[in-house]
């Protein structure tokens, strides 16, 4: 049944060892390793050819349908090593315009009863200079002119907003994100739905949203011409929102041509995992727990969008059954974070197998 390769360092190995480590410098190993490691031999030990799936969305051949989720490369130094992993599409970030530290350690746990993890990490990141300057050096960035649609990974730059600017000024803060991006994206993702910087989530509101998007898809206008190139515009949403809410957000989305939606961000929600050490840490949940409410909002979203409107679905992708309910939730590809922090990167062409044979079958 599995006719892929399976990569040369089991994570059955690494996993103990990274998992005997806090999780925040787990994580800064992992980036670490494979931003030193990518374009090198060693890069085999946990590459996979990328699975011949493609899909077009938004004017984009996507090679496959599975994608690495914002957050695990927030200053994009590692977009090769996770390209080599089999992606379709990674998407780096969240970037904001000016460097900042994030919320005090320790701020991001694992709950590995419930395949789960808490963070407030608070978009920590080097900021936009040092982030355009990562991908702009990533032999991705080199290549891609060369390389045939169809088979060449698709490049997602995820903005928001620094702490520092108040939630009045949010918009300043997109559209200089925007322009510092545009030139090097495929599509740019506008995060609105992290839980870990105050009020950011009050941005999917009615009014709010109305006058960022309108703000956002004018400068789009504008940089599309300068550049000569028209780059998507995909919005992140919460998984904490009722059905009004999540109808409005479809209408905003259609009222100001946006190019798609991914959905789902982390939740605030702990019903899943009370009693589990950690549950009662501040920030947002990810991995299996937010798995349903995240398909509720893909399900709801494409009744409100209707066909052909691009829902790029993520939130407790752990097997390939998972993203195979993602794609049946209403969703045309599919993104990974926890479940490659639990299953490791053969996740990545299990996941995109079970997709290809979802077409097939
Ligand atoms: C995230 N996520 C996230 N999303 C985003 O748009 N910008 C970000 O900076 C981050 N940062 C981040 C850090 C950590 C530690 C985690 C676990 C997650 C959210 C992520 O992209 C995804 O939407 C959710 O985690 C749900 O998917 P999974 O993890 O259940 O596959």
């Amino acid at each position: 049944e599995k006719n892929y390769p399976m990569s040369l360092l089991p994570y059955g190995l690494a996993r103990p060892l990274l998992f005997s480590l806090d999780a925040e410098a787990a994580h800064e190993l992992t980036i670490d390793m494979l931003s030193r490691a990518q374009g090198t031999p060693l890069e085999w030990a946990w590459c996979s050819p990328r699975v011949r799936d493609p899909v077009t969305l938004a004017g984009l051949v996507f090679p496959n349908r599975v994608g690495m989720a914002a957050g695990l490369d927030k200053n994009a130094r590692a977009i090769d090593g996770l390209g080599a992993m089999g992606f379709g599409f990674v998407e780096v970030g969240t970037v904001t315009p000016k460097p900042q530290p994030g919320n005090p350690k320790p701020r991001m746990f694992r709950l590995p009863r419930a395949d789960a993890l808490i963070n407030r990490m608070g978009f920590n990141n080097e900021g936009l200079d040092a982030f355009v300057r990562h991908v702009r050096n990533s032999r991705f960035h080199s290549a891609q002119r060369n390389s045939d649609a169809g088979q060449r990974m698709i490049l997602g730059l995820n903005i928001g907003k620094n702490a520092s600017t108040p939630i009045e000024r949010a918009t300043d803060d997109y559209l200089a994100c925007l322009a510092g991006v545009y030139p090097y994206a495929d599509y740019v993702t506008v995060n609105i739905s992290s839980p870990n910087t105050q009020n950011l989530r009050d941005l999917q509101g009615d009014a709010a949203l109305d006058a960022l998007l309108s703000a956002l898809k004018s400068r789009q206008g504008e940089l599309a011409q300068e550049h000569g190139r028209r780059v998507p515009l995909f919005l992140k949403i919460a998984p904490d929102l009722d059905e009004p809410q999540v109808q409005a957000i479809a209408d905003a989305l259609r009222r100001h041509g946006m190019d798609g939606v991914i959905a789902t961000n982390t939740t605030l929600s702990r019903e899943a995992v009370q009693g589990l050490p950690h549950a009662g840490e501040a920030g947002g949940l990810s991995g299996a727990p937010v798995r349903e409410a995240s398909n509720r909002v893909i399900r709801q979203l494409r009744a409100a969008l209707g066909a052909g409107f691009p829902i790029i679905g993520v939130g407790g992708v752990m097997s390939g059954r998972d993203a195979v309910a993602k794609i049946e939730a209403g969703a045309d590809a599919v993104q990974i974070y926890t479940g490659l922090i639990y299953r490791g990167p053969n996740l990545v062409p299990e996941a995109a197998h079970a997709l290809r044979r979802l077409r097939a079958g």
